[in-house]
């Protein structure tokens, strides 16, 4: 491991420069303090609190019924399991729509413990993305397949398959970046996509189905466990390679990430 975990905990700044150096990051959603305490003492360096939740913990099929006090309580249990993991929260459905209620949220979320907000949109979040930043509140900008937005997009499907959606993809996520946003967070792109973006921004990006090319990788602890009720193509039970059961499953995702094995092939939109 680098030496970003000197100070005992992980900041934007060791992300960015594991980026410059090319050394590959680990995320990983995780709810609670026990998992928490698991991840991050596998080197997992960044903890997302995913509205996820909704569907792998509250049985929802989709993330919309989850609340602000939702995401309060499990970010509070998470910082007390945490043990120098970077905590980001995602901020739920409409808990954004308007500036008031942006600022009073982000910042719920970050008394709870959050060190990072995640919203998701392109260029719509962009003024908001600018007000949070400028107030302090770093963002993480969550691209491509937005699930928030199940309804409109007609289905949890692959984005930027053709050239005017990769396209407007690329501009938005430009524009986010001269926004104020600190990471990017790709979900369910082409690897071609996400490559051409992670070489454009200067910040950290995280893919998830988003192929080999991101600076750091982020799962869904159930999926890592392999106990989700569905288990899209991008992702990869670890438990059953484990050797230590639950945190060796962990370990081994750690491991998988950091010396360039997953995501593989056959995880991967091409
Ligand atoms: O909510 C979540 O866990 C997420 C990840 C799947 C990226 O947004």
């Amino acid at each position: 491991m680098s030496t970003h975990r000197k100070a005992g905990a992980v900041t934007l700044t060791n992300l960015k420069k594991m980026k410059r150096a090319g050394e590959k990051f680990v995320c990983l959603a995780a709810y609670d303090a026990c998992f928490a305490g698991v991840a991050a003492r596998a080197g997992v360096e960044v903890l997302l609190v995913g509205d996820s939740l909704g569907m792998v913990l509250q049985g929802h099929d989709s993330t919309l019924p989850v609340t602000m006090n939702d995401m309060i309580y499990h970010m509070n249990c998470v910082k007390r399991g945490n043990e120098g993991a970077l905590l980001m929260g995602d901020m739920p459905f409409m808990s954004y729509a308007s500036e008031s209620q942006t600022l009073q949220n982000a910042a719920a979320l970050m008394r709870a413990g959050a060190q990072v907000v995640k919203l998701e949109g392109g260029a719509w979040i962009a003024n908001t993305t600018r007000l949070l930043a400028e107030r302090g509140i770093p963002v993480c900008a969550h691209m491509g397949l937005t699930p928030q937005s199940v309804n409109r997009i007609g289905g949890f499907h692959v984005q930027g398959r053709d050239t005017s959606q990769a396209r407007s993809i690329i501009e938005e996520a430009q524009l986010l970046e001269e926004s104020g946003a600190s990471l990017l967070l790709l979900e369910c792109v082409p690897v071609a996509l996400a490559k051409t973006i992670t070489e454009l921004l200067e910040i950290p990006v995280i893919g998830i189905g988003a192929g080999p090319e991101t600076d750091g990788q982020i799962m869904v602890l159930h999926d890592v466990l392999g106990i989700s009720p569905i288990t899209p193509k991008f992702v990869k039970n670890f438990l059953t390679e484990s050797e230590d059961g639950i945190p060796g499953a962990v370990k081994a995702y750690v491991t998988a990430v950091k010396n360039g094995r997953f995501p593989a092939r056959e995880h991967c939109f091409h």
